[in-house]
C-alpha cells in the first residue's frame, strides 16, 4: 500500500511506496538521529533495526522480516504488543483529558496509585510517579537522604550502597548508584557518597564460588561497610532483586532477608528497584517475593505500562512518608515533574495492570521460564559456562575456553548479528564490568508459550554450534 509522507526538506506532501518509505526513514536516520549506546562512526554499513510494528512475542522490521522479541524491547513489552485494550483507555483518557499537573490532582494518577497500594503489602501504600525507571530511582535517593536526615537529626546520614555490576539507570544520581564502570566513565565525577560492594554471582565470586554453597560473605560485605564508614552516615542500600541489564544475578537464597536484617540493624533504609522485577518478570508479581521481605522504597517502570506509555513510579512506606510531614514546609519533598504520572500513562498502566492479573501473567513467567532455563540449560556447548535466572529473566555466559574466560566482545558482536540473521532479537550486557559483555540475555514478553520457548532453544543451540 502507498503511503503518505510529508518531507522535511521538500515540504510537501508525496506519495511513497512502504520500500522508499523504509530507505527515507534510513536515510533521515543515518543523518539526523542519536541513538541511544551506538558508535555512528560506520553505523552505515550496520543500519539499526528499523521495527515497524509489533504483535504479541514478535516484531517486523520495515521489510516485512518478522523476530521473536526475545528481550520484549529492553525487558519491558510484559504483556506484548498489539493489545487494543490498552490502546483504547488511552485514547478515551486523551479525549477527556490530555493532561493536568500533579501538584493538584486527576483520576489516573489516584486510581493507579490505589491499585499499587492493593497489589503491595500493606504500609507500603505512598506513589511517586516520574517519567522512567532512572527518574524513579533519582526519586528515591533524594527521598532516602531527606528522609533519613528527618528521622536521624542530628546524624548525617547520606551514603548510599549499592552493588557492582547494578543498573539504576542514566541520570547523574542513578549512574552514581550504578555500578557499572563503563557506563560511568566518561561523565565523572559523579554525585558524591556512593560506595559499592560486589554483587552475588556464584560462577565468579570471590569469597565463595570454589565451596559447595553461597556463603552470603557478599551480603555481609554490606554490613561491614556500613560499620566501617559509619551507621550515622549511611543513608540507604539500593538494590536490583534480580540484577537485571548487569548480566542476570539472582539474590541467592536468603540474600535478600539478610539485606533487610542488615539494614534494619543499623536503621538504614532499603530501596529495591524493581524497573525490570516488577509486574511479573521473575515468576512473582515483585521480585521482593523471592526473598519474602518489605521494602522501604520501591521502584518501578518497564512493566507497569508495558511501555504502552512512559511512566515511572516510587513507592514510598508509610515510615518513609510520615517523615515528610512536619510542621514546617521545609519537611516536604520538593520535587516536581510536569510529564510525572500523565493521565494517559496512568490510563495505560491502569488497562495493562488490569491484563497482567486477568492473564496472571507472573505464573506463565513462572512456567515457562523455569522450562526455556531447563531447555537451556540442557545445551550441549563449550561455550556456555553458565544459564541463570529466574521467571522470564535469563543469562546464558559464555566463555572461550575452561579458565572462564569471557567471550570477547568482537566475538559478542558476531553472536548478536547472527541471532538478529536467524529472527530472535536478544540481548546482552554491554560491558558491565571491563572486559565481562559476555552474557546473553532473554527477557521475552511474558505471554511466551512453550512453542515459542523452543524455538528461542533451537535458535540459541544452532548459532553457537555455528
Ligand atoms: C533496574 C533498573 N533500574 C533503572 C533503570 C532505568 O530505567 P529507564 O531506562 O526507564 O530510565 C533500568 C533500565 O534498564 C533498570 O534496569
Amino acid at each position: 500500500m502507498p503511503a503518505l509522507v510529508r518531507t522535511a526538506t521538500q515540504k510537501e506532501t508525496i506519495v511513497m511506496m512502504p520500500q522508499t518509505v523504509a530507505s527515507h526513514n534510513r536515510d533521515l536516520d543515518l543523518k539526523h538521529l542519536w541513538h541511544a549506546n551506538l558508535q555512528h562512526r560506520g553505523l552505515e554499513s550496520r543500519p539499526p533495526l528499523e521495527v515497524a510494528s509489533g504483535d504479541g512475542c514478535y516484531v517486523v522490521d520495515s521489510e516485512g522480516r518478522r523476530y521473536l522479541d526475545g528481550m520484549a524491547g529492553l525487558f519491558c513489552v510484559n504483556v506484548g504488543y498489539g493489545r487494543r485494550e490498552i490502546v483504547d483507555a488511552v485514547a478515551a483518557q486523551m479525549s477527556q483529558l490530555a493532561y493536568y499537573p500533579l501538584t493538584q490532582s486527576h483520576g489516573p494518577a489516584a486510581r493507579l496509585a490505589g491499585r499499587l497500594a492493593e497489589l503491595l503489602p500493606a504500609g507500603l501504600d505512598r506513589v511517586f510517579f516520574t517519567n522512567s525507571g532512572s527518574e524513579a530511582v533519582e526519586t528515591a535517593l533524594k527521598m532516602a537522604r531527606q528522609c533519613a536526615r528527618q528521622l536521624h537529626p542530628g546524624e548525617n546520614r547520606y551514603k548510599i550502597i549499592a552493588r557492582h555490576r547494578g543498573y539504576h539507570g542514566f541520570t547523574m544520581g542513578a549512574l552514581s548508584a550504578t555500578g557499572q564502570s563503563a557506563r560511568r566513565a566518561a561523565f565523572e565525577p559523579l554525585v558524591p557518597g556512593f560506595l559499592h560492594v560486589p554483587p552475588p554471582d556464584p560462577y565468579r565470586c570471590s569469597f565463595c564460588c570454589d565451596r559447595p554453597a553461597c556463603s552470603l560473605v557478599c551480603a555481609d560485605e554490606i554490613e561491614r561497610v556500613i560499620r566501617m564508614e559509619g551507621p550515622e552516615t549511611v543513608a540507604a542500600v539500593i538494590a536490583e532483586p534480580v540484577i537485571g541489564g548487569g548480566g542476570i544475578f539472582p539474590a541467592p537464597e536468603g540474600y535478600l532477608e539478610r539485606l533487610r536484617a542488615i539494614c534494619d540493624r543499623y536503621g538504614v533504609l532499603l530501596i529495591l528497584d524493581e524497573v525490570i522485577t516488577g509486574f511479573g518478570r521473575t515468576g512473582k508479581l515483585f521480585g521482593f517475593e523471592h526473598g519474602g521481605i518489605r521494602a522501604d522504597i520501591l521502584t518501578f517502570a518497564k512493566g507497569l505500562t508495558s511501555a504502552y506509555l512512559p511512566l515511572g513510579a516510587t513507592v514510598a512506606s508509610e515510615q518513609v512518608f510520615s517523615a515528610f510531614q512536619g510542621d514546617n514546609d521545609r519537611s516536604k519533598f520538593v520535587q516536581v515533574s510536569t510529564f510525572g504520572g500523565h493521565p494517559s500513562s496512568c490510563a495505560a498502566a491502569l488497562a495493562n495492570l488490569d491484563i497482567l492479573m486477568r492473564e496472571r501473567l507472573w505464573e506463565n513467567a513462572a512456567d515457562v521460564g523455569a522450562y526455556l532455563l531447563e531447555r537451556l540449560g540442557d545445551i550441549r556447548s563449550r561455550w556456555i559456562a553458565e544459564v541463570r535466572g529466574c521467571g522470564l529473566l535469563i543469562g546464558i555466559e559464555l566463555v572461550s575456553d575452561d579458565s572462564k574466560t569471557p567471550f570477547s566482545e568482537a566475538r559478542m558482536v558476531n553472536l548478536m548479528r547472527e541471532f538478529r540473521e536467524a529472527g530472535l532479537l536478544i540481548g546482552r550486557n554491554v560491558e558491565s564490568a571491563p572486559g565481562y559483555g559476555n552474557v546473553l540475555i532473554l527477557s521475552p514478553p511474558l505471554i511466551l508459550s512453550h512453542e515459542q520457548a523452543d524455538t528461542i532453544v533451537t535458535t540459541v543451540t544452532r548459532v553457537l554450534e555455528k
